[in-house]
């Protein structure tokens, strides 16, 4: 199968400032593929630059099997777009803006479904200007869905929603992936990329600096677990260490044994391990490790 997307040694210079100095990844279709990384790393460069609004100055890049460089209708019907910031007309209502816009695609859905899809149903005859930032946000959704693409790019698309209303995106965004549709997402909400993505690259300083699956990036998978209990003072376990008020603490590599040690332990004594937990590493932690600024 054709990957959706393709990049390959992807550059781009803004005057003398360098934004992307090579830059690889492919995304297969169907796929929820994110694109993670600090301010300024280049990732609304990357997507805009496949999306066709941005120019490049050298690699390849293919999506959907065109190049976007030239900018074809038969591209822009089969993609659907959250850019980082959108302008809508302020002085049109939500329904007409999203019915507006959807009739550039051949292969549009109803205006009232994709409403309800981002939950604007109450607010479809509200003209943009009375909205407030996040509802704004969902407009900007909104719009991406209705020409029912087979590849949309979300760039940060739930930045300044509510918590309820970021659930509701991730709902969106799953069904999306569910039907079938092919998505490029950026986000510095790592756990909505934990959530949603199938796989991650990191981009800092304009190159990918690792990728793979959520679960196994930055050899996440193959990190030690933290385990940590709580007992009644004067017990000691045959593993962990005390940590304070009675927690103990272990770092281990095989966690099913050293489980299996300490829970025979505890219920040989007709006790319990309090408390209970076993942590890897968070997607968060082997992020901020992956992009730390080399100490001088
Ligand atoms: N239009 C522009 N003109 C000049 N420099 C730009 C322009 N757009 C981006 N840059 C520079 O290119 C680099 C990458 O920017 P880009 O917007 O791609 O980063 P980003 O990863 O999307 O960051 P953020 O997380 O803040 O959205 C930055 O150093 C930025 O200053
Ligand atoms: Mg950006």
């Amino acid at each position: 199968m054709a990957a959706a997307i393709e990049v390959s040694g992807l550059r781009k210079a803004y005057g003398s400032r360098t934004a992307l100095v090579g830059l690889d990844f492919q995304v297969e279709e169907g796929e929820v593929f994110a694109l993670l990384g600090p301010n300024g790393a280049g990732k609304t460069s990357t997507v805009e630059i496949l999306e066709g609004f941005r120019s490049r100055d050298g690699g390849t890049v293919g999506v959907l099997g065109f190049d976007p460089r030239d900018r074809e209708r038969g591209l822009r019907e089969r993609i659907g777009i959250v850019l980082q910031e959108t302008a809508l007309d302020p002085f049109l209502t939500v329904a007409e803006t999203v019915e507006l816009l959807g009739q550039c695609y051949p292969r549009r859905r109803e205006a009232g479904d994709v409403l309800a899809l981002v939950g604007l149903t109450e607010q479809r005859d509200v003209r943009v200007r009375s909205l407030s930032g996040g509802q704004r946000r969902r407009v900007d959704v909104a719009v991406a869905l209705v020409g029912d693409p087979d590849l949309i790019f979300l760039d940060e698309p739930t930045a300044g929603l509510d918590p309820a209303a970021r659930i509701g995106a991730w709902e969106a965004i799953r069904g999306l992936a569910r039907s079938g549709t092919t998505v490029l997402l950026t986000s510095h909400y790592l756990e909505e990329v934990q959530q949603l993505a199938d796989r991650v690259a990191v981009i800092c300083g304009g190159r990918v600096i690792a990728e793979g699956s959520p679960a196994t990036i930055g050899g996440r998978a193959g990190r030690p677990a933290t385990i940590r209990f709580r007992v009644a003072p004067g017990l000691t376990p045959p593993l962990g260490e005390p940590v304070g008020e009675g927690i103990i603490e272990l770092v281990t590599h095989d966690p099913t044994s050293s489980l299996h040690r300490l829970t025979s332990w505890a219920l040989e004594r007709g006790g319990s391990l309090d408390d209970l937990e076993v942590t890897r590493p968070s997607l968060e932690e082997v992020y901020l490790e992956l992009t730390r600024e080399p100490s001088p």
